[in-house]
């Protein structure tokens, strides 16, 4: 079984990251595989509505990163989507990404279905709700399966590592991993 993050940050090893790896811990004490995505170096276009995804089940455009990354996301069992806010909702990397996954799966009926989706979000201050229900939207319009925990899944934090400070944000990001990981052993 195997979970892959995608980090929409802008910053390598930053918060975000920080969130994923604390879910990640206990689905690799539950023996379950993960690998974490960042997209600060990768190059992901905007959609370009050209709506030839259809053909193929990946998109047409292949002079980025995008179908390399969407393949893998195929393959595994959950997907966590996280991302810094940005102006109040997501990064513009995370949002150029999800454009273009929910056109390939809404061209591809079924590609997704009743994998285990979780999204996380970083913030300094405000937006961070916005962020988590854009994420979430993506699993739900996808016959996916949103795993829960007992708080907002969100982080405080600006600088990078401000967010390990965050006590209660790292309990829920423990928590999320542990639901996650029962979900997944059970589907
Ligand atoms: C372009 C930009 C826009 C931002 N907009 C917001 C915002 O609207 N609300 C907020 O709380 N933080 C905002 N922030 C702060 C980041 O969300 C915060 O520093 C977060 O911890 C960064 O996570 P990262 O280290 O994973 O990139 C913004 C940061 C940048 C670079």
């Amino acid at each position: 079984m195997k979970v892959i993050a995608i980090n929409g940050s802008a910053r390598k090893d930053g918060n975000t990251f920080c969130l994923i790896q604390e879910v990640f811990k206990p689905l690799e004490d539950a023996g379950i595989e993960t690998e974490q995505l960042q997209l600060f170096d990768k190059k992901i276009a905007p959609c370009k509505a050209c709506f030839t995804c259809g053909e193929r089940k990946n998109c047409s455009y292949k002079n980025d990163d995008f179908a390399e990354i969407f393949d893998k996301v195929k393959s595994a069992d959950g997907i966590i989507l996280g991302s810094p806010v940005y102006f109040a909702n997501v990064s513009a990397k995370m949002q150029a990404f999800l454009e273009r996954a929910a056109v390939v799966c809404d061209m591809n009926a079924g590609l997704l279905t009743h994998k285990a989706g979780a999204a996380v979000a970083a913030a300094r201050r405000g937006g961070a709700l916005n962020a988590i229900d854009t994420m979430t939207h993506f699993f739900l319009n996808h016959e996916m399966f949103v795993v829960g925990s007992t708080y907002w899944n969100m982080a405080y934090g600006q600088l990078p590592n401000d967010v390990m400070n965050d006590s209660e944000s790292l309990a829920n990001m423990k928590n999320l991993g542990e639901n996650m990981a029962y979900l997944l052993k059970r589907l």
